[in-house]
């Protein structure tokens, strides 16, 4: 495939454009991408990516530098081509019912690079008339990331544990605030997400979840991304990466 753009637009934060006809077109929001990174020879085992948003003939990746493939992802220039298996997994459930009808109203709650799939939903239930709030959290305001994205959609409230952007606490301190919706759809680390899998239970509200477990194969094959369920186990790339809140054990 064709990289497009890979731009720095944060610290530790870019943002790739690909083009792709097949994945543009037929992915949904909280599908993932499977990336293989060459450093210069291959990495054992592609790196899992959500597919950010799409737009006419291409997908884009919002990601973080955390380690050895996120680094070796952010010297790709658009001279390079890139090997990219996708789209993988379920993607979040925006029907309402049967009747294809979106969520009318519905509360994003994103923790720092959480954020990445959550636009792909803001822009499809923006699009089909619907309300989208949305409650972003991080550690710092540098870490605050596409909030003018998400405020040409909705409303957006953040917080940061040091202050330095909206409420001083954590995203979950924002939502004795937030209006009550008809669903909530979320993705961040693990101990926000059992929060708002909490919160979300306590408040009778359903609530996805998507999760970011480690992957190898990314189709279902090793067995690597069980996670616990009410009634045994799931595969978080295969029957995830998102979750009905109250069928996941976090
Ligand atoms: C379904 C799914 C979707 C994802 N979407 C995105 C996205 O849109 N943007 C983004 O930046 N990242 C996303 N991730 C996480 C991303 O896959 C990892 O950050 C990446 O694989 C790290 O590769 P690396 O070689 O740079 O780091 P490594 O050298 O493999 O690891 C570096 C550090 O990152 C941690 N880490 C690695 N993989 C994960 C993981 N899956 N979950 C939590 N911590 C991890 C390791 O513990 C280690 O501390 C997603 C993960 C999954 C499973
Ligand atoms: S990553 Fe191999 S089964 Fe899920």
């Amino acid at each position: 495939m064709k990289i497009l753009k890979n731009e720095k637009i944060r610290e530790n934060v870019f943002l790739l454009v690909v083009e792709d006809k097949k994945i543009a077109s037929t992915a949904k929001p909280g599908q993932f991408v499977q990336v293989k990174l060459n450093n210069p020879s291959p990495f054992i085992l592609r790196r899992p990516f959500s597919i950010h948003c799409v737009e006419e003939s291409t997908f884009h990746i919002l990601y973080k530098v955390v380690g050895e493939g996120t680094k070796v992802l952010s010297a790709y220039t658009p001279d390079n081509e890139i090997d990219i298996l996708g789209p993988l997994g379920n993607g979040f459930e925006l029907n309402k019912d049967e009747t294809s009808n979106y969520y009318k109203n519905v509360l994003l709650v994103a923790g720092g690079i959480g954020i990445a799939p959550l636009y792909f939903v803001a822009k499809k239930i923006q699009e089909s008339g619907g309300t989208v709030n949305t409650l972003i959290g991080a550690a710092n305001k540098n870490e605050i990331l596409c909030k003018e994205n998400f405020e040409k959609l909705g409303t957006v409230n953040t917080s940061t544990e040091d202050g330095s952007d909206g409420i001083k606490g954590l995203v979950t301190d924002l939502l004795k605030d937030a209006p009550k919706p008809e669903i909530m759809f979320a993705c961040g680390p693990a101990p926000m997400l059992k929060a708002i899998q909490s919160y979300a239970s306590t408040h009778f509200i359903p609530c996805q979840l998507s999760l970011e477990q480690y992957m190898a194969c990314g189709i279902g094959i090793c067995l690597g991304c069980a996670v616990p369920i009410k009634n045994g186990y799931k595969y978080v790339c295969k029957d995830g990466p998102v979750f009905w809140s109250d069928e996941v054990k976090l």
